[in-house]
């Protein structure tokens, strides 16, 4: 079988990792992937947004399955226009891409459906929102509806924090149309985990959990990046969660997609807030997480195209999934400066002194003169596995010290217990 992965980061290199190591897979390509991807499948100079050119490689090079990693070609069409040429596609379509796309019909969804999540209101005109200020209380959660590169959600201490907020996302539209709805929500306190969950259209499989860290600082300081490391499996869940998780948010998920026709073929990952009465969705992605993908796939024992391929076929309900008991820790090196304005082309050594089980999953990353060199603001990241979660957490870190590029930024407290 002849793969296309779609995108460039760390999670589509634990993809193809993952995927290198099936039977199945004869060739696997990457448009336009990275330095690290370059040493398992051939990058091929074509972005994730540009549809036109990734339908027409896929049909060119006779692609027998797309898997697309980033949420953008996804919300654009990604799935359906491929599927228009002929092409089995692994991720949702147009219209179930509305669930990452659009936090209201996100929201209007779980409340039609009876599933757990904050209480909100949304908002389409700024007058009627600032006269709402306020109105679950403080801090206040504002959130621009739809695609804003995971920075379109804000934690208003006060009224004055609110009013700058709503200010910059409808005065000044810093994100442009995404904020010309914004959803208000409630406050939830709790532990933050992921679960990504395999989709066929009429059956979710959850994945093992994963937990992110997604402030820049250690202790949870500074400003909301894309993700700074995980472990897998999270330390809150248990067998009685798990049920918890299953009876009130999987099951009326899947039905709701079902009475909804939704149609949805790929991962759903479910950002949950474990809180003192029970679980509650804070909110969906259409994609597997990037970094959670890093430490959840080492830890996949069955074959990955296999799974895909019974999500795109509706048979997962016959597909057998493995996990390994072991435990995965991922610690993301990042750019000087990120998430704000950092520089590029910092030579990166070490790579090659890592130990023989880590895995260095790159994410931006380039080759240049001979050089690996960096060219995104989340460079790599270092994925160890360990029969305990110390031990994992300790390799990857001994490891992480064996890797340079100037200004490398890590968080040093990745794994560590009970953060919050
Ligand atoms: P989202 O992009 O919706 O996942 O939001 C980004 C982050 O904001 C989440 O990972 C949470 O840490 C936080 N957050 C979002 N919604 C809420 C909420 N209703 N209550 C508390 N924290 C939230
Ligand atoms: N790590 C969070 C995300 O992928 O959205």
């Amino acid at each position: 079988m002849k793969i296309l992965i779609v995108g460039s980061g760390g999670r589509e290199h634990a993809i193809a990792w993952k995927l290198a190591r099936s039977k199945k897979v004869e060739k696997l390509y990457c448009a336009p992937g990275n330095a690290g991807i370059a040493d398992i499948a051939e990058c091929v100079p074509v972005k994730a947004e540009d549809i036109e050119g990734i339908c027409g490689f896929a049909e060119e090079n006779s692609i027998d399955m797309a898997v697309i990693g980033p949420e953008v070609p996804l919300s654009m069409g990604i799935t359906d226009a491929l599927q228009e040429k002929g092409i089995r596609v692994f991720g949702p379509d147009k219209s179930c891409s509305r669930l990452e796309g659009s936090k209201a019909f996100t929201k209007a969804f779980l409340k039609r459906h009876n599933i757990p999540t904050a209480g909100y209101k949304e908002y389409t005109d700024k007058e009627s929102l600032k006269k709402d200020i306020g109105i679950f209380g403080y801090p206040m959660v504002i959130k621009a509806d739809g695609l804003a590169a995971g920075k379109g959600v804000v934690i208003a201490e006060d009224k004055e924090a609110a009013e700058k907020a709503i200010e910059e996302m409808m005065g000044d539209r810093i994100f442009g149309d995404a904020a010309d709805t914004i959803v208000v929500e409630e406050y939830l306190t709790g532990i933050e985990a992921s679960m990504l969950c395999f989709v066929d259209g009429k059956t979710i499989v959850p994945m093992e959990s994963a937990q992110d860290y997604k402030r820049i600082f250690d202790g949870d300081k500074g400003p909301n990046t894309g993700g700074m490391g995980t472990y897998s499996p999270s330390l809150v869940f248990n067998e009685e969660l798990e049920k918890q998780i299953k009876d009130q948010i999987l099951t009326p998920t899947i039905n709701g997609f079902i009475k909804d026709g939704l149609d949805f073929h790929g991962v759903l990952f479910i950002g949950l807030m474990i809180s003192d009465d029970g679980p509650k969705v804070i909110e969906f992605n259409n994609r597997f997480g990037d970094p959670e993908t890093q430490s959840v796939l080492m830890r996949l024992e069955s074959d990955l195209a296999d799974i895909f391929d019974a999500c795109i076929d509706g048979t997962l309900d016959k597909q057998e999934i493995k996990w390994s008991d072991k435990r995965a820790v991922c610690v993301v090196l990042a750019s000087a400066g990120y998430p704000g304005s950092y520089e590029k082309g910092k030579v990166i050594t070490g790579l090659n002194d890592v130990d023989a089980d880590i895995v260095v999953f790159h994410a931006g990353t380039a080759e240049k003169d001979g050089n690996i060199v960096t060219s995104g603001g989340r460079v790599l990241g270092v994925t160890a596995v360990g029969d305990t979660h110390e031990e994992a957490r300790e390799k990857a870190f001994a490891n992480v010290e064996k890797i340079s590029f100037e200004g490398a930024q890590y968080r040093k407290d990745i794994g560590k217990i009970n953060r919050k």
